[in-house]
């Protein structure tokens, strides 16, 4: 089934979605098991996502699988959990690779478990030569961390002279949004209404769409679904509506 949706976004057509997959752990809570299931189940739903995505002709596609946040959980969930990240990249790549699709992590690389790191390296470059869907996973990922480096970065290239907001903003836009532009929209699963630090500079246009499905249970449906939703909505990034332009301020 092919979806029609304004193409909104510079560059390769087609829409830039991001996801925050939450709800796991209530997904697995509900069935008695293991929050550890809960993850493999989100895994499996990830892996359903990205097929989907690229079906659909999605351009750039953002998974949220782990917040710098998420540091703070029980070890041995953070272990659980790169495990199965080294798991989904061990048997995705191939698939990825002959997809079109080019793979990349975002967000710091100096705090994960090396194994990870070498899978993610290793994911990335087997896929570098992909022109098809852009799937970036963010890993110790928090948006204010990203902003706050690219800002000392763009001051550090100015030298002795501290620069200007006007020449900041496009080295920040650049840096944050360059190779896989601004969020046209965001998808967040498992009932929570909040951007819990993802893209918040990428977000600023976004589309928002929250389900109360939660990350395992949801599918290809609820992904065309959110991609309507999206093509309904009117985008006037601060403008007013085409019909107010046509006749007029009053
Ligand atoms: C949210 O559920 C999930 C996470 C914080 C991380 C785990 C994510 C995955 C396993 C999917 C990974 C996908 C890829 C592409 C590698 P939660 O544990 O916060 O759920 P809860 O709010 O119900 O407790």
């Amino acid at each position: 089934m092919g979806i029609n949706f304004a193409v909104q976004s510079e560059g390769r057509p087609g829409l830039h979605v991001a996801i925050i997959m939450d709800g796991n752990g209530r997904w697995a809570a509900r069935r008695g098991l293991p929050r550890a299931a809960g993850h493999r189940a989100g895994i499996m739903a990830a892996r359903r996502i990205v097929e989907r995505a690229d079906e659909i002709g999605i351009r750039c596609l953002t998974l949220y699988a782990f917040s710098s946040d998420n540091w703070q959980r029980p070890p041995s969930e953070v272990e659980r959990i790169f495990w199965l990240l080294r798991a989904f990249l061990r048997l995705e790549t191939a698939r990825l690779r002959d997809r079109g699709t080019r793979l990349e992590a975002i967000g710091r690389r100096d705090r994960i478990p090396e194994a990870a790191r070498i899978a993610i390296d290793l994911a990335e470059a087997a896929t570098t030569a992909g022109r098809g869907l852009h799937l970036r996973v963010a890993i110790d990922y928090s948006s204010r961390d990203a902003i706050t480096r690219a800002a000392c970065e763009a001051v550090s290239r100015c030298g002795e002279t501290f620069p200007r907001p006007e020449q900041l903003r496009p080295s920040l836009m650049r840096a944050l949004a360059g190779d896989s532009g601004e969020v046209d929209l965001l998808i967040r699963a498992g009932g929570e209404h909040r951007l819990s630090d993802f893209l918040l500079w990428e977000c600023a246009y976004a589309e928002l769409v929250f389900t109360d499905r939660m990350w395992p249970d949801f599918g290809a449906k609820d992904l065309d679904r959110a991609v309507e939703e999206f093509g309904s909505r009117e985008r006037r990034f601060g403008t007013v509506p085409a019909s107010a332009a046509v006749g007029g301020a009053r």
